[in-house]
């Protein structure tokens, strides 16, 4: 009885394994051997295993996305979008009054190589504008410097550090939703690709306890007349500034999310000198599912999208170059930065930055599951209040 109804399952089973149209599945019965027999049964059961994982995979991110689809909602209220950080860099990456009085000044003093004077090292420093977009148009120019810098032992970021324009040296004043403020409760310093520049409301601040404190709620928008942050910054003649990442004179301003710590790719416009400038902030919240097929990140720092690329960009240069790039990324110890000697290596790899990261390093960025995104409009009329441009008698 039961040999009869085994031998006839083992029949319909051939008769269908020959007729079906799942390719593969004959060849369980039709094959020579026995081990041909049991390695296609196993080709046939792995890929079957295969399909429904792909099916699960599928079914899930149609569950997730059916319900929690990409939400993209200008009609956000402000008070509900996260009040953004905001960097301000300075144009003047080497400012002649500080470049004096880092010679003349400094408890120890700068000793200049044989062959080289004072006048050498000012001149030299009006190519800075290369160690920020590197191009290599000035290599004499540059290796007098750099002599000079590693006769003194002194890096470019130390030098950047005694020659630019710091945040005190600008922020003139500072009110937090109308209040007058110390700047340097709510401004410090972080390098950036552009440089040292002053930071609001990161994430990992120093300050921003501080600025908490001082902000009654971390959320933004006041309607009316108010502003969340007025700033009175200071410019300088252009005789003063030896080197500048831009052409006029003024402040280049960031807005991006607290966590975003890479400049590339969010709001910016300048705060040109001389005039007053009013931004006004909107905001988009994003947000995604995460699903299966291709991923998204989740919302901490170290996965925002724009943070993975400039770190998969840092490391790209130091495999090409041998040096770590100025960059909001944190300078890892015992890596070597980029220095004047670097400059060459950097122009010729800037401009194949996309084509490398995309061909040659797999970046593995993933989408951002959350964001925001952050929009500005802005403003600007010459500042010409009587109290801002005393006349020349006074
Ligand atoms: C520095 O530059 C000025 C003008 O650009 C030039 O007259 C002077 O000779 C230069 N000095 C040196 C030491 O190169
Ligand atoms: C300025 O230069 C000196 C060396 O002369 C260096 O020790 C110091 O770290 C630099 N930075 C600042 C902020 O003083
Ligand atoms: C900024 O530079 C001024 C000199 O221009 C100096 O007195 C001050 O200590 C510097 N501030 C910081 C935070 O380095």
């Amino acid at each position: 009885m039961i040999t009869n109804l085994r031998s006839t399952l083992v029949e319909v089973y051939e008769e269908f394994s020959v007729k079906s149209t799942i390719s593969g599945l004959k060849y369980t019965t039709l094959a020579q051997t026995k081990f041909g027999r049991c390695f296609w049964a196993i080709i046939l059961l792995s890929f079957l295993g295969f399909a429904i994982s792909l099916a699960m995979c599928s079914y899930k991110r149609y569950q997730s996305t059916s319900i929690n689809m990409v939400i993209i909602n200008t009609q956000y209220p402000m008070s509900m979008i996260d009040l953004p950080a905001v960097t301000l860099c300075h144009g003047g990456i080497v400012m002649m009054h500080k470049l004096i009085s880092f010679l003349t000044s400094n408890p120890k003093r700068i000793f200049m190589p044989r062959g080289l004077t004072r006048a050498d090292f000012e001149n030299s420093s009006r190519y800075l504008r290369e160690a920020i977009y590197p191009k290599n148009y000035f290599p004499d120019e540059l290796d007098k410097l750099h002599q000079i810098l590693s006769a003194n032992r002194l890096t470019l970021l130390e030098l950047f550090e005694n020659v630019s324009a710091n945040c005190s040296d600008f922020l003139l004043m500072c009110q937090l939703e109308g209040k007058t403020v110390p700047c340097s409760t709510l401004f410090e310093p972080v390098v950036t690709p552009n440089g040292i520049c002053c930071a609001f409301n990161y994430e990992n601040s120093q300050v921003s306890q501080r600025s908490n404190e001082l902000l009654k709620r971390s959320n933004s928008a006041r309607i009316g007349p108010h502003f969340i942050l007025s700033l009175l910054m200071k410019s300088y003649s252009s005789e003063d500034r030896v080197a500048s990442i831009m052409h006029g004179d003024g402040v280049k301003v960031f807005v991006h999310e607290r966590n975003v710590y890479s400049l590339l790719e969010v709001v910016e416009f300048m705060a040109p000198a001389g005039h007053e400038s009013v931004a006004q902030l909107t905001g988009t919240k994003l947000t995604s599912a995460s699903n299966c097929m291709t991923g998204c990140a989740d919302p901490g720092a170290e996965n925002r999208y724009q943070n993975c690329y400039m770190r998969c960009w840092k490391s790209a240069v130091w495999e090409l170059c041998g040096c770590q790039i100025m960059s909001g990324v944190p300078m890892e110890h015992g890596r070597q930065a980029c220095d004047l000697p670097h400059i060459p290596c950097l122009a010729r790899a800037a401009p194949r930055a996309n084509s490398i990261l995309k061909q040659e390093w797999q970046c593995d960025c993933l989408a951002d599951c959350k964001s925001t995104v952050y929009g500005i409009a802005v403003a600007t009329a010459p500042l010409n209040a009587a109290q801002y441009s005393p006349s020349p008698f006074q």
